[in-house]
């Protein structure tokens, strides 16, 4: 079974990119798992910090390990969006594959000390672990928001990204490039899409030698996803769509079935209608048309 650092090398090299997908409960690990079946692509399965605190950091780990080697399955695992270095020590010593250990909210010269400081420690506990480290802001909460505007001064530039890769040491980059977390409710509605500065992450790629990831992937237009992979992104975060399709597909369950009381036959619905969102997304970032 090849790493997590083998399958980014692949995925580089193949021009596509790996998605991943956050969950908080089995409902979504099973679509995340079935859609990266049927589509025989790896995937990452990611929970931030809340995720992980309403399904057991240690539970996560042992559900997807168990998925990992009973299938012989290239699923991994991330701790996305890390604030303390305890609870990034915690993901690591569970078996986490990565860790986003996310200080983007702190001067970045702050975040630069700091997350050098706890790569240290993290590698001292399991060398092969991959940490990712972020800079630039790209808003918070997987959500429905009222207003997401993205200025120019919030952008990742070229220098921070190599000045913040070469002080840190970190594995993967997640920069700033005209992303954001969650979705306005016109991109639910499919009225609006988001968009991705391409020459800018086209400049990063180039100033750094680093894995690049792109969080805030709900809502982006295919064509700016497919050229942001072409441009060197090599992982795609998708939350909201799935909490969206999470949500629509229980209450249909639900609704279909007004007096049963038996999760195994009313969660499918929540199951299934996940499963639509990441094959799709999945079939787009593995380039399989
Ligand atoms: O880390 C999680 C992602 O960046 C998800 O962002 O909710 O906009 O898809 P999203
Ligand atoms: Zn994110």
């Amino acid at each position: 079974m090849e790493t997590f650092r083998e399958i980014l090398q692949t995925a580089e090299s193949r021009g596509v990119a790996i998605g991943h997908f956050n969950v908080a409960d089995l409902t979504l690990i099973k679509a995340v798992f079935n859609a990266s079946q049927e589509l025989q692509v790896p995937v990452v399965v990611g929970a931030s910090e809340g995720e992980r605190k309403f399904f057991g950091t240690t539970q996560l780990a042992a559900v997807v390990r168990s998925l990992r080697d009973q299938f012989d399955w290239p699923i991994f695992l991330n701790a996305d969006h890390t604030r303390s270095l305890a609870s990034a020590l915690e993901a690591v010593n569970a078996g986490f594959d990565s860790v986003v250990f996310d200080l983007s909210a702190l001067p970045f010269e702050e975040n630069i000390r700091q997350t050098k400081e706890a790569i240290e420690v993290l590698k001292s506990a399991n060398p092969s672990i991959l940490i990712e480290g972020e800079i630039g802001d790209i808003g918070t909460g997987s959500e429905i928001h009222q207003n997401m505007e993205i200025s120019e001064q919030v952008l990742t530039t070229a220098s921070e990204a190599r000045h913040f890769v070469e002080s840190t040491g970190v594995d993967i980059l997640a920069p700033a490039v005209g992303n954001a977390h969650g979705m306005l409710q016109s991109m639910v509605d499919g009225e609006t899409k988001k968009h991705l500065r391409i020459d800018r992450i086209q400049e990063i790629k180039a100033a750094t030698n680093v894995f690049l990831t792109l969080h805030g992937g709900s809502g982006t237009a295919d064509a700016d996803l497919e050229q942001a992979v072409k441009a060197g992104i090599n992982v795609v975060h998708i939350n909201t769509e799935l909490r969206v399709a999470w949500r629509r597909g229980l209450e249909e369950g639900l609704a279909k079935q007004k007096s049963e009381v038996i999760p195994y036959k009313i969660l499918p619905a929540a199951v299934e209608s996940v499963q639509r969102v990441v094959h799709s997304r999945l079939r787009l970032l593995n380039n399989l048309h």
